[in-house]
């Protein structure tokens, strides 16, 4: 894999509000994006997942740590520089009504996305060429209408056609395709593939279906509780997982499809006892896990696990680096 153009470093985020207990949503967190390579975050529900995303895209303060987006802390920049840097990471959420302005056509929203990049007046032609990309033609037919006037597939379309428009370095994809059809869910799959192939666009995607981070990533990255539990690379990790949390997710994952929004799964407070949070849902937890919080180790070929009992691979495992392949069946366009 070439140079990071995204790195995330040692990012830490406490939220915190009268009248509730300090909630300490991502501690720690450090992981690097690097050029057309997908990572996957995966995670329970309330595991830190969306708000490590708002600190990457800078929509929210970290307390602590920097984002680096092609070697330039975004941290130490304001107001112009700020926008233009931003303009090279984009996101992609799971509900893109709220992000569109509902008064902007959908040529106004391609068009300040182009231009907004720095670019020359957007063209029709390049307008349509990013419709088509995202399987919305006859671009004619889109062009005029308003947000409110697509499906709500078509809106997750255009939402992706505007992500790439400014023809970003990374693309933070928060659950993008929990909101579309089963049916096109491949198709954008496919799309989001055949774009970084060819643009080589990095993607932070975070998902909780299991069967998209192993078609899609190249590396796994599992959060627990505002930490990373595990990392490495997606073969690795679904091969011979590490971590007992990650074993215990594909368990499940493997009779149910999804990760589980646990319900048990508390946010982790700022009064938290110490030693490593998994322990009270471990199996193989120890009073050194108890007491002391795992760092997270690496224990394979760019595998690494936050877990006191997680031993080294000993050539064991297979340490491949996964492809992401084009669901047969289906063409990208
Ligand atoms: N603005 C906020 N104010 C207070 N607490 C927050 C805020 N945003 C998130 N949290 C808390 O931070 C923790 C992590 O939330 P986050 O949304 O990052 O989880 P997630 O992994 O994205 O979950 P999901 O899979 O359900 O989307 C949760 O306990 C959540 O309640
Ligand atoms: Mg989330």
């Amino acid at each position: 894999m070439s140079t990071a153009v995204l790195e995330l470093r040692h990012l830490s985020k406490t939220f915190r509000g009268r009248g509730m207990a300090p909630v300490r949503a991502v501690i720690d967190v450090s992981l690097e994006v690097a050029a057309g390579e997908c990572v996957a975050l995966v995670g329970e529900s309330g595991s830190g997942k969306s708000t490590l995303a708002r600190l990457a895209l800078r929509l929210i303060e970290p307390d602590a740590g920097e984002v680096i987006l092609r070697g330039q802390s975004l941290m130490r920049m304001r107001g112009g520089t700020l926008r233009r840097a931003r303009r090279g990471i984009q996101p992609i959420f799971q509900d893109p009504a709220a992000s569109f302005n509902p008064r902007r056509t959908v040529r106004s929203l391609l068009s300040q996305a182009i231009e907004g990049a720095g670019r020359e007046r957007a063209g029709e032609a390049e307008m349509a060429a990013l419709l088509a990309a995202v399987m919305l033609k006859p671009a004619a037919e889109y062009l005029d209408r308003y947000p409110h006037e697509l499906s709500g597939g078509q809106r997750q379309r255009l939402a992706i056609a505007r992500a790439l428009a400014p023809r970003p370095a990374v693309i933070i994809a928060d659950e993008p395709l929990s909101g579309a059809d089963v049916s096109i869910r491949a198709q954008l799959l496919n799309l989001l593939i055949d774009m970084q192939a060819r643009s080589g666009v990095g993607y932070l995607l975070i998902t909780h279906d299991m069967h998209v981070a192993r078609a899609f990533s190249h590396r796994i990255a599992v959060m627990y509780r505002g930490r990373i539990a595990e990392r490495g690379p997606t073969g690795s990790v679904l091969a011979a997982p590490l971590h007992p949390y990650t074993r215990q997710l594909l368990a499940v994952v493997h009779s149910l499809d999804r990760l589980p929004r646990d319900a048990t799964a508390k946010p982790v407070r700022s009064a938290a006892g110490t030693g490593c949070g998994f322990h009270p849902r471990c199996p193989l937890a120890s009073e050194t896990c108890r007491k002391l919080e795992p760092m997270l180790r690496e224990l394979g070929p760019g595998h690494s696990a936050a877990c006191h009992h997680a031993a080294s691979k000993e050539g064991g495992g297979d340490p491949i680096q996964s492809q992401p392949q084009l669901i047969p069946g289906i063409n990208a366009c």
